[in-house]
């Protein structure tokens, strides 16, 4: 048996699966008479029939039988380690195009140091863009991986949330109502307010909050980004609501606090999104788990650093 071969083995089995040597030629690309002297040959390693021939049919041995099952074995066993040596390469020098939501902007470069450590082959294109923005990229498949903050309802997606994501009111911390516990609501629709552009996750949310709480705030200002935000709560525009990943100790500094006010924190999460039917690269689905089992310990590192 040893001294048999992994092509006679081939053969075999396509013999075996076709119930013909005609057949298994065709398939194979050989020629008849090679096939029945590789089972031939095969069959005088073995020292038992493999098949038998009743009329024009031809039937498995017991013993034939058996080897096509260990064939099975072998050569689906030979088929994964293809596949995971073609994993290995991929994660070697692949590439990984990200989209993400404004509001993972100090999260996701954390999140990828530590991938790209593990992975230094791999070339990562990250895209900072709104909620609108990264629901057009999904819709056109333009990318591997999505992170978004509120499930598609029109697509098709596979997901996980990974990480919360809770918007909070911030002001600059000379506001009358800093410092004060358990705001209502309603004390919101006297202020001035800062509103994220049109297609942003976040001002869906706020609407939808004030909708529901019938407060109808002034909006002074609207700024497409949360950064352009920030700098005008502190100079004086007015509060606005912000996702607390974005309100750092640097922010903290120049002077901007969170009220509490009912209602708030507003909670929502990140998801990793991508079409359901979409067949991730390795390095993508490797991406994907590498989110999912990091994120926490890489947010509490975040928060520890900034404090
Ligand atoms: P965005 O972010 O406001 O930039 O669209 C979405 C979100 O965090 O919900």
């Amino acid at each position: 048996m040893r001294q048999s071969t992994l092509h006679q083995l081939k053969v075999f089995e396509t013999v075996a699966r076709l119930t013909s040597i005609t057949r298994a030629a065709e398939e194979l690309s050989l020629t008849q008479p090679t096939v029945s002297m590789q089972i031939k040959q095969l069959t005088q390693n073995i020292g038992v029939p493999l098949f038998e021939q009743i009329g024009k049919k031809l039937y498995l041995t017991a013993s034939g039988q058996e080897l096509f099952l260990t064939c099975q074995d072998i050569f689906d066993r030979l088929s994964r380690f293809e596949m995971k040596i073609a994993d290995f390469q991929g994660l070697k020098q692949g590439k990984l195009k990200l989209v993400a939501i404004t509001t993972t902007k100090y999260f996701m470069p954390r999140a990828l140091a530590p991938f790209c450590q593990l992975y230094p082959g791999v070339d990562i294109a990250l895209e900072i863009t709104n909620h609108e923005g990264v629901l057009e990229r999904l819709s056109n498949n333009l990318d591997d991986l999505y992170i978004i903050s509120k499930i598609p309802e029109r697509l098709d997606v596979a997901l996980h949330p990974f990480l919360e994501n809770p918007l909070v009111v911030v002001a600059p911390k000379n506001h009358p109502l800093a410092g004060e516990k358990n705001i209502p609501i309603s004390k919101l629709q006297d202020e001035a307010f800062i509103m994220r552009e049109r297609g942003s996750g976040t001002r869906a949310a706020v609407e939808q909050l004030f909708a529901e709480h019938d407060v109808s705030v002034k909006v002074r200002l609207e700024l497409g980004g949360n950064e352009a935000i920030k700098q005008a709560i502190g100079v004086g525009f007015g509060i606005s609501v912000l996702s607390q990943h974005t309100v750092t100790a640097e922010a903290a500094m120049s002077g901007l606090v969170i009220l509490d006010v009912q209602h708030f924190p507003i909670e929502r999460q990140w998801y990793i999104v991508y079409p359901a039917d979409k067949q991730l690269s390795i390095v993508a689905s490797t991406f994907f788990d590498f989110l999912q089992q990091e994120s926490q310990a890489i947010a509490d590192k975040m928060r520890e650093q900034i404090n």
